[in-house]
């Protein structure tokens, strides 16, 4: 129609005609959903109650997020100003880059690592530099530390990361910020339940360090959307300028304060999903699969050529992994979700079928 109308469409900024655009494999996926780093069985009950409980009437209002927000605040024990809610972990990611980076600036990235600080950086005029890990995957903190420089804006951190799950130390983190005075260091704590270690206490303590947190992971509330970002109050009126007032839905807000009162639940999820990650490393270990030492609900592991075959046949028995070989240095690597004990015991089985049908093509 446009063409037979000979329409010119106006282009968009030169910045988000260069975007690539990310389309996550979301489709088809009642299985077993290793794939996404979710949690694999449910929110905590509490939750279900209060969902049980939203009135028609109440969907009517706009979300009122401070009496929420501060809940949040003191429970991590930040003061309410240091604190915003966001339509999860990916929002505070781009409102952060929005709010500080500028043409001529620099990000740096240590690589591999979640792939949408990538696709908000290309939407900004500021340069992303990816800093290499070695094989180990190991946090490349020398190398971070060389790459900064006078233009270092951004550096964004995922403690743990993924896809690897490996994790770096306080004292690390604290050496990158003390070095970069005039860069943000954003430290991604995503997948903090699973590993125990966070820097959140020196939010306002050390000047340029933001934190943010999901509660995609955990606590099972990936479909709600809300994460978080900790900042010192100097920085964060800089985030509420750029942050709409109205991401978080009141769905969300009606939900969180039961999944954060429900201790219970959430240490009982995350104490399964641990020993179900040491029995399934135990598996992988026996059958001489490489692996990375993980501090998150997932591990990283080393299929080689037969990378895409190996999914195809997971997927076959009825389990999602994700193929992450287009991650950079990690040809040839599946990143597998750990869910509860139970469900892995099923994994165990599809890991030894699909690997002995995969040894038997290929001795
Ligand atoms: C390191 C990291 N940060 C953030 C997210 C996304 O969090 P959210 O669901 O809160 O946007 C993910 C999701 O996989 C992740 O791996």
């Amino acid at each position: 129609m446009a063409e037979a109308l000979k329409v010119k469409f106006p282009s968009p900024r030169k910045r988000v005609s260069a975007m690539m655009e990310y389309h996550p494999p979301l489709g088809c996926r009642d299985s077993l959903r290793l794939d996404f780093n979710e949690n694999t069985l449910a929110c905590s009950p509490r939750v279900r109650e209060v969902l049980g409980a939203i009135s028609a009437g109440s969907l009517t209002r706009y979300p009122e997020r401070a009496p929420v927000e501060a809940k949040v605040a003191a429970y991590l024990k930040l003061q309410p100003e240091q604190l915003a809610l966001t339509n999860g972990v990916d929002e505070a990611i781009h409102v952060l880059f929005e709010t500080f980076l500028d043409a001529g600036d620099e990000l740096l990235l240590p690589v591999p690592t979640y792939t949408m600080y990538e696709v908000y950086a290309s939407s900004t005029d500021a340069q992303a530099i990816a800093v290499q890990a070695d094989d180990s995957l190991d946090f490349p903190f020398e190398k971070l530390m060389a790459a900064i420089t006078p233009r270092t804006k951004v550096i964004a951190i995922a403690n743990p990361n993924s896809p690897s799950g490996k994790a770096t130390t306080r004292e690390l983190l604290t050496a990158i910020a003390l070095r970069a005075p005039q860069a943000i260091v954003l430290v991604d704590e995503a997948y903090y339940h699973f590993h125990g270690e966070t820097v959140i206490d020196l939010v306002g303590v050390i000047p340029n360090l933001i934190v943010a947190r999901t509660f995609s992971k955990a606590y099972g509330l990936a479909g709600l959307r809300i994460g978080l970002l900790a900042a010192p109050v100097e920085l964060m009126k800089w985030m509420r300028r750029v942050l709409s007032p109205y991401s978080v839905n009141s769905v969300a807000l009606a939900c969180l304060p039961a999944a954060i009162d429900d201790e219970t639940y959430l240490r009982w999820y995350i104490d399964d999903i641990l020993a179900a990650r040491t029995e399934f490393e135990a598996a992988l270990d026996a059958l001489n699969v490489r692996r990375w030492p993980s501090s998150a609900n997932f591990v990283l592991v080393d299929i080689g050529a037969q990378h895409k075959e190996f999914v195809h046949l997971m997927r076959e028995a009825g389990v999602l992994v994700r193929d992450r070989s287009a991650d950079p240095g990690c040809d040839g690597r599946v990143r597998i979700t750990i869910g509860t004990r139970v469900q892995m015991k099923s994994a165990i089985i599809a890991l030894n079928n699909t690997m002995a049908a995969l040894r038997q093509e290929h001795p």
